[in-house]
């Protein structure tokens, strides 16, 4: 019997169940029959994955008796848009699923967005199971309900929240995953470790391969869980913890232009940034930010950023992130390894040191 483990989500009403385990995409199928999701599910995913994963959920599916419809969507941050969205809305009506039916989203957080949005708009709102596939939906974006795609105004602007009816993360299938999209999911694994658990620095820094994943998965998805039973719609700050490195690693990732930098490599560099600030404002012991950017190179993840990205074009993307309250930069620093807090003194000149810091060698 191969190893797994559960994470409860425990919300008024909305609570559910995380399944982290080897090999057991082929449970989906018996997970919700057991729960009476309905007989009929749409199946979404993309490209990649479909050739890699989907024969297995399909027969598990088809197994328990639930009459399956596929919808394979292109790979890619672009899919996140209204006319995928329609596409996908109008395919499931014609396919007959109805208000009786679910939807399964299978594939990493592109899919796994879509996919809930697509659940929580269709006829008003069907059950969604999230079947995440890479290390960033498995530790993140699965967990919580926030759904959305982008537009070209921003990204993640248009959304609903949807908690998932329960989510089976398989963690053999992030054997397939291609190395960059490996390593970056590990800079959200670093991040949880910065913000509310420091000594997963060890256990992330011991891994040897891709195997004996389940501990390490479940380990954040039950970090997640907390941040999202606690303020479920980031309304009393502490969801906003998670935006650790965000701020300016999401200007760092927009600056660079589309497709340069993928997005855990951004919160890389943005966490680097970020830790500089968080000794200079908080306190932070210098030997905690190295012992973070230790575990980042181990993965070989950015921590300098490169000579073609000027100050400005950083500075100019941060002006226009949602991240900004009235005006005023809100900064998510830590005290120390796993103490957050919301910093709103920051300013334009320690920005640019920080950015400043991010151009020199990190000698760690
Ligand atoms: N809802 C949230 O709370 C939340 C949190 C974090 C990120 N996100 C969103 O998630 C998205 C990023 O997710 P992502 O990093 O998983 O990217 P992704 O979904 O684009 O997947 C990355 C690539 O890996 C491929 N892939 C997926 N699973 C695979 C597998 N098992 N083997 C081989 N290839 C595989 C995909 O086809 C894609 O090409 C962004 O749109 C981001 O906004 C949402
Ligand atoms: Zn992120």
């Amino acid at each position: 019997m191969a190893e797994e483990q559960r994470v409860t989500v425990g919300l008024p009403d909305r609570g559910y169940e995380v399944r982290i385990g080897e090999d057991i995409l082929r449970e989906v199928g018996p997970e919700a029959a057991a729960r009476r999701l309905g007989p009929h599910c749409a199946i979404l995913t993309d490209e990649n994955v479909e050739t890699l994963h989907l024969d297995v959920v399909v027969e598990s599916l088809q197994s328990a008796g639930i009459v399956t419809h596929v919808v394979v969507l292109p790979p890619g941050e672009g899919t996140k848009s209204f006319a995928h969205l329609e596409g996908a809305l109008r395919t499931l009506v014609r396919s007959g699923l109805d208000r009786h039916g679910f939807v399964v989203a299978l594939g990493g957080g592109v899919i796994g967005d879509l996919g809930g949005l697509v659940a929580a708009l269709f006829y008003r709102g069907i059950p969604c199971v999230q079947v995440p596939t890479t290390v960033v939906a498995q530790v993140d974006s699965s967990v919580g309900g926030k759904t959305a795609i982008d537009i070209p105004e921003g990204k993640n602007l248009v959304g609903a929240f949807l908690q998932p009816a329960f989510v089976l993360a398989d963690t053999r299938t992030l054997q397939t995953l291609p190395p960059r999209a490996w390593a970056e999911g590990f800079a959200e694994i670093i991040k949880h470790a910065a913000i509310r658990d420091p000594e997963m620095l060890d256990t992330v820094d011991a891994l040897e391969d891709r195997n004996d994943l389940v501990a390490l998965i479940a380990r954040n998805v039950a970090i997640k869980a907390r941040v999202v039973e606690e303020d479920e719609l980031e309304t009393s700050g502490v969801r906003a913890y998670l935006n650790f490195g965000h701020t300016i690693g999401h200007a760092i990732e927009t600056a660079a232009g589309e497709g340069t930098l993928l997005h855990g490599e951004a919160v890389s560099l943005g966490m680097r940034a970020e830790l500089f600030l968080s000794e200079r404002k908080c306190g932070l012991p210098a030997a905690s930010t190295t012992r973070v950017l230790s575990s980042l190179r181990r993965f070989d993840l950015p921590v300098v950023l490169e000579a073609g990205l000027d100050d400005e074009a950083i500075l100019a993307t941060m002006a226009r992130d949602k991240k900004f309250e009235g005006g005023q930069m809100r900064f998510v620093l830590l005290s120390a390894l796993g103490a957050p807090q919301i910093h709103r003194e920051v300013s334009l000149a320690d920005v640019r040191d920080a950015l400043a810091v991010l151009r020199e060698p990190c000698g760690v």
